[in-house]
């Protein structure tokens, strides 16, 4: 079960590189949990820096093993941990949690935990994946200098950070199984959780400015937007970004 083993650590450089090492030397369960109080050179998406507080922030990793997962529909994975996150989120309280595609976890227009998944393949299959979370718990958030914002200033109390851990492991686990075997239900909630669907946006294809309308994610994680002109086409990363908000 995703956190039945727990590995911490007082500083690291980052937990995902922390789990990638260890699954390089040795078998490393399904479900293990590697959390660290400070990271000295967390890392997110596109290699950018991920800064967090230490102690008032969560940063940690769990590895996974998708028995069997095909490559191709490796976007289960961003699906599963945003939507866990969006739910510990909403359980304790935060209001209008959304997922921005792929996998960020905003409240209203702000980022609030961000997610690094890499996955191993082989074969054309996931062999294993680690899952980076940084959640900004009692800090001020800081994310690439982008609109930030932490669970403290959305409720207005401090949260302790260990009893969110544990009801994020609580949903992770719920939403793995979800992912295993009703993947349409977690497609529906990923949709239903997608930030700025039906809005028009400015984005960027292929470097361009645009406004397009996000409608759903399809089963490879491109996101399906409408064009200005009425053409509705998915995207990979790979072209097509939010613009600035
Ligand atoms: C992003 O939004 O760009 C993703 C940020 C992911 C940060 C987490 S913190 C724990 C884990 N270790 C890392 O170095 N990164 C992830």
């Amino acid at each position: 079960m995703i956190g039945s083993a727990r590995i911490e650590l007082a500083t690291v450089d980052s937990t995902n590189k922390h789990a990638a090492d260890l699954l390089h030397l040795t078998e490393v369960q399904h479900g293990t949990v590697i959390l660290a109080r400070e990271q000295t050179f967390g890392r997110g998406q596109r290699d950018r820096p991920w800064r967090s507080q230490p102690g008032l922030d969560l940063t940690f990793s769990v590895v996974l093993r998708p028995d069997g997962l095909d490559a191709g529909h490796q976007f289960v994975l961003a699906q599963f941990a945003a939507l866990a996150v969006r739910d510990a989120l909403q359980r304790i309280g935060v209001p209008d949690v959304m997922v921005k595609w792929p996998n960020d976890v905003l409240v209203g227009p702000r980022k609030v935990a961000g997610i690094l998944i890499q996955n191993e393949l082989q074969g054309g299959r996931v062999r294993h994946s680690v899952l980076g979370i940084g959640l900004n718990v009692n800090s001020d958030g800081d994310v690439d200098g982008a609109l930030a914002t932490s669970v403290r200033l959305e409720l207005g109390r401090t949260v302790d950070p260990e009893a969110l851990l544990t009801g994020l492991l609580d949903r992770l686990e719920l939403r793995w199984r979800q992912a295993l075997g009703h993947r349409a239900g977690l497609e529906a909630d990923y949709r239903d959780a997608l930030w700025g669907r039906g809005r028009w946006l400015p984005m960027e294809l292929d470097g361009a400015p645009i406004e397009a309308r996000p409608l759903e994610v399809d089963a490879e994680g491109r996101l399906l937007v409408e064009l200005q002109g009425g053409a509705v086409a998915p995207f990979g990363l790979d072209r097509l970004r939010f613009g600035p908000r």
